[in-house]
């Protein structure tokens, strides 16, 4: 299970990787926001950390302007390493080398196919121990 969560500026983005996922048949679980209406981001950060923490969900995204709000709250949550990432290799090395368990980007740093494309390569990659 993947959890998914994010504030007003990364609301848009979410839905469409939310669809991403349902295309690629893999179940999820979306702690928010629901519109674009303001809101803070820590509170859908702990969510979503919480949620891997205590094993309901197994990884996490996360999705705000620029993906550093959202990571820094979720990266206070005992067990969490959330890693930002703008581009397809840092993806990959986040989960091969770093074990992250939370992905997080900037709706206004990534367009959605290039979004598309990191989730898909850290998805992909597993932890090399
Ligand atoms: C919200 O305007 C914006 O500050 C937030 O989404 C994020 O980019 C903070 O790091």
């Amino acid at each position: 299970m993947i959890a998914i969560g994010c504030d007003h500026g990364g609301y848009a983005l979410k839905q469409e990787i939310i669809e991403h996922l349902k295309d690629r048949g893999l179940d999820y679980k979306d702690y928010g926001c629901y519109s674009t209406e303001a809101v803070d981001y820590p509170v859908y950060a702990k969510a979503v950390a919480n949620a891997i923490v205590s094993g309901e969900c197994e990884k996490g995204i996360l999705i705000c302007g620029t993906g550093l709000g959202i990571s820094l709250a979720a990266n206070k949550v005992k067990g969490i390493r959330a890693a930002v990432c703008s581009e397809p290799f840092t993806a990959k090395m986040a989960r091969a080398h770093n074990n992250c368990n939370i992905l997080a980007f900037g709706a206004r740093v990534v367009g959605a196919d290039l979004a598309k494309m990191i989730v898909d390569t850290w998805l992909d990659t597993e932890f090399e121990g």
